[in-house]
């Protein structure tokens, strides 16, 4: 049931991904097909997903965002081509292909990114039956998430700790801006579309942080331990970069209790719901024993 789900949402993001790209002319074939090349390689659509079952648990609403939904996932896409470029991780395979920059070239791998950026604000747009004032505060929670005070920070924080010795609120900081924002951004939206009390907005957003410490040390975990083949993206990354993660500041062992520990506070913040919520309980837990 929940994998029959996860794989229909899947579906439905994917299918819309090409749908939203194709509204606007393309005005250079090469940036177009860098851009159609990394949305489409697949991926586990996991903040769409979010988005969508945050809405659900609300109040069963989470496909009438798919709109929403599908512009985070060009938001993550584009911070991937950046992770990926060699000015910052410096990595050959993502989702199981190619790098975008491996293919298209640096620039172009740059500029698919930006234009990706850009296009997800547009498409947030085009969300239909949704109050103007309720859009703009989603629109709010995307670009505050995905700058300076999100991702882009965390990412600045990552490259500045490159080959450093970092302390663990560093190392905290660093992971709830590079990965957590932009989770909680989704799962923040999906609850605010649906129109939640605050109740259940802040009952939503604890557990979108405890998702995101999870995921990442997960993400971290895999780095080490993880099977390239199917993670699709290399194994041994951060130690060639010498990051601080996780499992260098503690240990794998550690680093393993800390996700069960993250796992089992999410589930806990969910404890105001009932049945409507068992999709975001299954998703968390699900993270602890992925293999991609
Ligand atoms: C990878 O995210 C980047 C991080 C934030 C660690 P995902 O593991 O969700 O990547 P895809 O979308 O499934 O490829
Ligand atoms: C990057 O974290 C998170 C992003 C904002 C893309 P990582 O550098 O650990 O992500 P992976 O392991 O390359 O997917
Ligand atoms: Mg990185
Ligand atoms: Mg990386
Ligand atoms: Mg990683």
């Amino acid at each position: 049931m929940f994998k029959e789900i996860w794989k229909k949402r899947a579906e439905l993001v994917e299918k819309n991904l090409l749908v939203e790209l194709k509204k606007n002319p393309a005005l250079e074939e090469k940036l177009s097909n860098a851009m159609e090349y990394s949305l489409m390689a697949g991926g586990k659509r996991l903040r769409p997903i979010l988005l969508m079952a945050s809405a659900d648990a609300v109040n069963g609403t989470g496909e009438n965002f798919l709109t929403v939904a599908t512009s985070i996932e060009m938001i993550h896409t584009y911070s991937l081509i950046h992770d990926d470029l060699p000015a910052m991780d410096n990595d050959d395979y993502r989702r199981g292909k190619l790098t975008n920059h491996k293919v298209f070239g640096e620039a172009t791998a740059i500029l698919a990114g930006d234009a990706l950026l850009t296009l997800a604000f547009e498409v947030m747009t085009r969300q239909e039956n949704v109050e103007p004032k309720i859009l703009l505060q989603v629109v709010k929670e995307m670009s505050t998430a995905a700058g300076e005070s999100g991702m882009v920070g965390g990412q600045s924080i990552d490259i500045e700790s490159e080959g450093k010795k970092i302390d663990m609120a560093t190392l905290k900081k660093m992971h709830v801006g590079k990965t957590g924002a932009l989770f909680k951004a989704a799962i923040r939206s999906g609850a605010i579309l649906a129109g939640a009390n605050s109740e259940q907005l802040d009952a939503l957003t604890i557990y979108a942080e405890k998702f995101g410490l999870a995921f990442q040390i997960t993400d971290d975990i895999l780095d080490v331990v993880g099977d390239e083949k199917i993670l699709g993206k290399p194994i041994g990354s951060d130690a060639q970069n010498n990051k601080s993660t996780y499992v260098t500041l503690t240990s794998l062992e550690t680093a393993k209790n800390l996700a069960q520990q993250a796992v089992d506070d999410a589930v806990d913040a969910l404890k105001i719901f009932g049945a409507e919520a068992d999709f975001l309980r299954e998703l968390v837990k699900n993270l602890i024993g992925r293999n991609k």
